[in-house]
C-alpha cells in the first residue's frame, strides 16, 4: 500500500527527474504524477532504441516536460533546475560493462555531467532536496578479511569452513571499495553532491539502490547488468542461462516499484535530510537462486557455467535499519513475486526479448 500522506508536500510541486526516461527514472515520474506533482524528465533516451522508451517504457515523448537533452548542457540544466522544487539526480551511464570498456564516457557523464547538476542545484534559489541516486557498487566486495574486527574475522572463516563464502551484510557506515570504474564515479558522486550541497545549505539526499529488477526492464547487448531480465529472456528463448562465476555471487533484489517508492521517500522525508541511505530488501539472493526461480517458470531451462566479467563484485545485501528508522518503509515485492511478475510481463511482451540475443555467438 501507497502511503499518500507521506508525500504530501509532492502534490503541485515541480520535480525534475534526470534520466527520467530511464528504466527507474520513467517508473519515478509516473508514481510523481500519480502524487499530483509535476515531474520534469530530462533525458538523453541513449541507453536504448527508441522503441524501448515508448513502448515498453511508456514514455511521452510529445509531452513537454518530457525534455530529450543532457545533463552536461549546463543553460538547460540551469534553467530547469530555476523552476524546480526539488531534483532527483538518477541519469547517468548505468551500465557497468559499458563503463568498463569505456572509462572516459563514464566520467564525462556521471563525473563531470553530476557536477553540471549540483551546480545548478547550488544556483536555484527554489530547490527543497535533491535525492543523489547512488548504488551498492561503492561498497565493491567489501571489507578484507584482514581489516576486519580479528574475533568476529575469525569465527566468520570458521563459520565459512562449514558453509562456504557468506554473504555480505552492507551498512552504509562501511568502508567504501568500488571494484569497477561505475562504482568510483558513483563514490565521487556522493561525496561532491555532500560537498557541493552542504556548502550551500540544500537539503540532500543520497540514495544507494541494491540490484534493481522487474518489468519493463530490457536486456542490452555485452551487458552483464539485470540479472532477471537476462534470465527470463534467454529462458523465453530456449537459450541456456549463464551462470558467471558460477552463480555464487549474490545480489539484493529490489522491484523497481520499490525503488521508485524509496526514492520518494527520500526526497520528502524529513529524516533523510543529509542522509545516505540503502534501499534494498534487506535480504540476499545467489545468482543459481535467481535462475532457479527463473526455471520455475520455464522447466526446460538449462544452467551453464561462465567465467566472472571484469568488476562484477561478489556482491552483498543491504543492512535496512537506516532505511527503516530514517524512511519509516520497507520494500512491498519479494523476489519470487518479482519473478513471476516479469515472466508474466514477458509473456505479454515478447519483444522485450531481442531478436540479437538468438543471432549472438553467445549461445
Ligand atoms: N538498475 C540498477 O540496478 C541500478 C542499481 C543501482 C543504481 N542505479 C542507478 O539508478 C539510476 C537509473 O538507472 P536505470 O537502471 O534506470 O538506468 P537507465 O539506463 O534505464 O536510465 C538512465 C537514463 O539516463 C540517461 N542518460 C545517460 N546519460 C545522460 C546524460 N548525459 N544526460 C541525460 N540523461 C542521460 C539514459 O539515456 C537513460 O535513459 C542510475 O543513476 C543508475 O546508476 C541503477
Amino acid at each position: 500500500m501507497h502511503n499518500r500522506s507521506a508525500f504530501a508536500e509532492l502534490n503541485g510541486a515541480t520535480v525534475l527527474v534526470t534520466g527520467g526516461a530511464g528504466l527507474i527514472g520513467s517508473r519515478i515520474t509516473s508514481r510523481l504524477k500519480q502524487l499530483g506533482a509535476r515531474p520534469i524528465a530530462l533525458c538523453t533516451m541513449s541507453a536504448y532504441p527508441e522503441r524501448v522508451y515508448s513502448g515498453l517504457f511508456g514514455v511521452d515523448t510529445t509531452d513537454p516536460d518530457t525534455v530529450t537533452g543532457d545533463i552536461r548542457d549546463t543553460a538547460l540544466v540551469r534553467r530547469l533546475a530555476a523552476e524546480s522544487d526539488y531534483v532527483i539526480h538518477a541519469a547517468a551511464l548505468a551500465d557497468v560493462a559499458a563503463c568498463t570498456r569505456e572509462p572516459s564516457a563514464a566520467i564525462d557523464v556521471n563525473i563531470a555531467g553530476t557536477q553540471t547538476v549540483l551546480d545548478a542545484v547550488a544556483a536555484s534559489n527554489r530547490v527543497r532536496r535533491m535525492v543523489f541516486v547512488s548504488s551498492a557498487s561503492v561498497y565493491g566486495d567489501g571489507e578484507p578479511p584482514e581489516t576486519r574486527n580479528p574475533e568476529l574475522a575469525d569465527f566468520r572463516e570458521l563459520l565459512e569452513s562449514v558453509h562456504g563464502r557468506l554473504p555480505r551484510r552492507f551498512d552504509e557506515s562501511a568502508p567504501l571499495r568500488p571494484v569497477s570504474v561505475y562504482g568510483t564515479t558513483k563514490v565521487w558522486g556522493e561525496q561532491q553532491t555532500s560537498v557541493v550541497l552542504g556548502q550551500v545549505g540544500i537539503s540532500y539526499a543520497i540514495v544507494r539502490y541494491f540490484s534493481v529488477y522487474g518489468e519493463p526492464q530490457t536486456i542490452k547487448p555485452n551487458s552483464h547488468s539485470w540479472v532477471v531480465a537476462w534470465f527470463a529472456a534467454r529462458a523465453a528463448l530456449g537459450l541456456p542461462l549463464h551462470l558467471n562465476g558460477g552463480g555464487q555471487q549474490v545480489r539484493d533484489l529490489t522491484h523497481v516499484d520499490d525503488i521508485a517508492e524509496g526514492t520518494l521517500r527520500a526526497l520528502t522525508s524529513p529524516r533523510a535530510h543529509n542522509e545516505t541511505i540503502n534501499i534494498g530488501s534487506g535480504t540476499a539472493t545467489s545468482i543459481r537462486d535467481v535462475a532457479e526461480l527463473v526455471r520455475g517458470h520455464f522447466p526446460n531451462a538449462e544452467f551453464l557455467a561462465t567465467p566472472l566479467p571484469a568488476g562484477d563484485p561478489l556482491g552483498g545485501y543491504a543492512s535496512i535499519r537506516r532505511m527503516e528508522a530514517v524512511l519509516s518503509w520497507t520494500p512491498a515485492v519479494t523476489v519470487a513475486e518479482g519473478v513471476e511478475r516479469y515472466v508474466q510481463w514477458l509473456r505479454r511482451t515478447p519483444q522485450a526479448a531481442p531478436s540479437w540475443l538468438t543471432e549472438t555467438a553467445l549461445l
